[in-house]
């Protein structure tokens, strides 16, 4: 049998760069090499796309494909991605989780690991994301839009959280306790977006879930973040002992069951397709609200998606091999559509 031929596609763009090598190197780790043959290609902050001394020769040789996607190493030299049975994108934020790679691969034809350009780009944006899981009856913390030049506004009070719309890592997100800290936090996130979030403060237990599958999806345990900080910043995230996954969370069974019901809907209502951990909040009384769906997860062995998983029967590796064959599953399936 020969074996598949599956490109990486990290770095990109984004302040979640260095965050998204780490997770790719876990993969190129971790996947099987009697079943694939890697192809790492890296996505320079400055959006040049490079490919490891060597591949670019294997790349270009023998491939049958048409050349759709240029890959630009460098000006002289452009290559396809024509010769690749599966893109993986471990790509983070703007330019890689948001539906622009996603839309490449798809001009190219080439299956690709996780959600669509539609999914992508709807779980990228906060706002609107919230918007159709509202129009689905799918409970999520409140928010008001905020626009450059435009009114602040905050009708929550304080503690009050303000976001970029489009980033992950806790990047440009501030906690802001009172009308001074709301106005840094504003300039500082519209450093990152042109369009931020006033969040409502939830004070609640956060839980995240890994959902995995196209048509049926399924859900991992739920694990708690223990933040050792006052909220899960990007030191929290990524600093050694910055949190504790407790999996599963320290809650009553019926309120586990019903953060992985609305973690899945979530997954089914935005469309998503492959792969994406759903971050909820449950309040004190039990109530469990929806606070974002990442695409494009922390995917290095430890991260939170792969511990989840897990921890709930499927290890690593088996993740991989699965992610593959729903990219591959969701191409053919695709390809016989009209259009
Ligand atoms: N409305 C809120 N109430 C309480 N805490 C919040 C709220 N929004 C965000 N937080 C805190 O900030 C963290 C980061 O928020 P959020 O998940 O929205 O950002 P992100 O940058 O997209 O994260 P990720 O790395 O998961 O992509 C949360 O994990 C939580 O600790
Ligand atoms: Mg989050």
């Amino acid at each position: 049998m020969s074996r598949l031929r599956v490109a990486v596609l990290t770095g990109g763009r984004s302040s979640e760069h260095e965050v998204a090598i780490a997770s790719a190197r876990s993969v190129l780790e971790s996947l099987d090499p009697d079943r694939y043959e890697t192809v790492p290609i890296e996505i320079g902050r400055d959006g040049r796309w490079a490919l490891e001394p060597g591949s670019l020769r294997e790349l270009t040789n023998g491939s049958s494909v048409a050349a759709t996607l240029p890959v630009p190493v460098s000006r002289s030299q452009p290559a396809t991605l024509g010769g690749v049975d599966v893109v993986f994108p471990v790509l983070h934020g703007p330019f890689g989780e948001d539906g622009t790679v996603q839309g490449l691969l798809e001009l190219a034809g080439i299956p690709y690991v996780g959600a669509g350009v539609a999914a992508s780009a709807l779980c990228m944006d906060k706002d609107l994301m919230k918007s159709v899981l509202r129009d689905r009856g799918i409970p999520v913390t409140r928010n008001v839009v905020l626009r450059p030049g435009g009114a602040l506004e905050n009708p929550f009070g304080y503690p009050v959280f303000v976001k970029p719309a489009r980033l992950g890592s806790s990047v440009g997100i501030t906690k802001a306790r009172t009308r001074d800290e709301l106005e840094e936090g504003v300039a500082l996130a519209f450093r990152h977006d042109e369009k931020v979030l006033v969040e409502e403060f939830v004070d609640g237990v956060e839980v995240e879930v890994g959902i995995l599958g196209n048509v049926e999806p399924v859900a991992s345990l739920p694990g708690e973040i223990v933040a050792h900080a006052d909220w899960y910043d990007y030191g929290a995230k990524y600093d050694e002992g910055g949190m504790e996954l407790v999996v599963p969370p320290r809650l009553p069974s019926d309120v586990i069951e019903q953060v992985q019901d609305l973690s899945v809907r979530a997954f089914v209502a935005t469309e998503c397709e492959g792969m994406a951990r759903v971050d909820c909040f449950v309040r004190p009384d039990g109530e469990v609200l929806i606070n974002e769906l990442n695409t494009i997860p922390g995917f290095t062995a430890t991260s939170v998606y792969a511990k989840l998983f897990e921890a709930s029967g499927v290890p690593y590796t088996r993740l991989l091999d699965r992610l593959i064959e729903l990219a591959l599953e969701r191409h053919r399936r695709r390809a016989g559509l009209e259009f």
